[in-house]
């Protein structure tokens, strides 16, 4: 049970303290409550809380130009919502609509969220089969595969949907080569090719968005979690090209509110003014060699980018995130093998060495 929690500590009701290695799931790329995210929040909300969307807000227009002045300049076109579910259905709708086409692509051991369409994007059978059917029209290739997608991608796909690293599915890194790939064979079908940020997206791999690294530009970008510092939001972002061919509506009551947006552009001010992305880098790279270097015949793997970590045991993951949480810190994991580290990216050196320490002697000793 947490009461309180600041940057990268968070505090029970008993005023222990633990270091935060999950971010809750990548929401807390800046830590919690954020200063500059709070002061915004309040002054927003005393101004203006809601605003129905058939009204232009200033503080609406001015995130979106944030926004689409920290990516490439073919996009143009964002569509506000809630979550990061919402921001794949979205992105599903839309290009099901501007292609006039019906198969969506994912990639196994992909995750995309769980209302029905995102659901049906995503890989794990546990999670798909109670609620079967599933939308119609969905097929899963090999990640990083780039053969896969030959055969499957055609002329009936709408839209081929990848995580550049998976983030539930193991901690997963897409090559650059793979991304490559899907940029080729979407563009000579003519299928649109969507990435899913909503984990990596804002600094978490090092990079503002991961397509960068690769420097594979989608057509498709769905963002959330991080995005507004903690606030609920979804973005799904999109070309003015493909914005043209949309057809029918697509509408979310609470999407783009004023409060979101004003968090939003706290929360990207800050990761821009505080370079979070180039810390992710250097800590995620300090913490790979350091995980690489444990010797213990209990990990498999390590794999990651930036601060989005994983540690493939050989054994079920539980009973070392006990230990961790004995120890005082909380990390989270991908699966039921992998150890997944992604702190907040404002996590204190001396917190994220502890850290490190305390995950090689729970692997070590248990
Ligand atoms: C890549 C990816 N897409 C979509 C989602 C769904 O986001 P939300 O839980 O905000 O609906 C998640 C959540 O973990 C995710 O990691």
């Amino acid at each position: 049970m947490i009461v309180r929690a600041e940057g990268a500590s968070w505090f029970d009701a008993s005023g222990r303290r633990y270091v935060d290695l999950g971010a809750s799931h990548g929401v807390g790329n800046l830590g919690a409550s954020a200063p500059d995210v709070v002061r915004a929040i309040q002054a927003q909300a005393g101004e203006l809380l809601y605003l129905g969307s058939g009204y232009e807000s200033p503080v609406r227009t001015e995130f979106l130009r944030k926004l689409l002045s920290l990516l490439p300049p073919s996009f143009g076109s964002v569509f506000l919502s809630n979550s990061g579910t919402e921001a794949v259905e979205a992105a599903i709708k839309i290009a099901r609509s501007a292609t006039r086409r019906p198969k969506i692509v994912a990639a196994r051991r992909g995750f995309h969220g769980r209302t029905l369409g995102a659901l049906s994007a995503t890989w794990r059978r546990e999670l798909r089969e109670p609620f079967e059917p599933l939308v119609p029209e969905f097929a899963h290739v090999g990640f990083n595969e780039p053969e896969d997608l030959e055969s499957e991608v055609d002329e009936r796909t709408a839209l081929l949907l990848i995580e550049p690293v998976q983030g539930e599915g193991g901690v997963h890194v897409a090559s650059a080569e793979y991304l490559r790939a899907a940029r080729t064979v979407t563009e000579r079908v003519g299928a649109l090719l969507g990435f899913d940020e909503v984990q990596t997206g804002i600094g978490r791999t090092g990079r503002l968005f991961a397509f960068q690294h690769a420097g594979v530009v989608p057509d498709l970008l769905t963002l959330a979690k991080s995005l507004a510092g903690g606030v609920p939001i979804g973005a799904t972002v999109t070309t003015p090209e493909v914005e043209s061919r949309f057809q029918g509506s697509h509408h979310s009551t609470f999407g783009g509110s004023p409060l979101a947006c004003a968090a939003g552009i706290a929360a990207l001010e800050t990761v821009v003014r505080d370079r979070l992305a180039e810390r992710a880098e250097r800590l995620g790279q300090l913490a790979l060699d350091r995980l690489r270097g444990i010797r213990s015949e209990r990990i498999r793997e390590v794999r990651g980018l930036g601060l989005l970590l994983g540690v493939e045991l050989r054994e079920r993951v539980a009973p070392i995130l006990a230990a961790l949480e004995e120890r005082g810190f909380l990390a989270i994991s991908a699966g039921s093998t992998v150890l997944r580290l992604i702190p907040p990216l404002v996590i204190p050196e001396e917190d994220w060495a502890a850290g490190l320490a305390a995950v090689e002697e729970a692997i070590v000793r248990g």
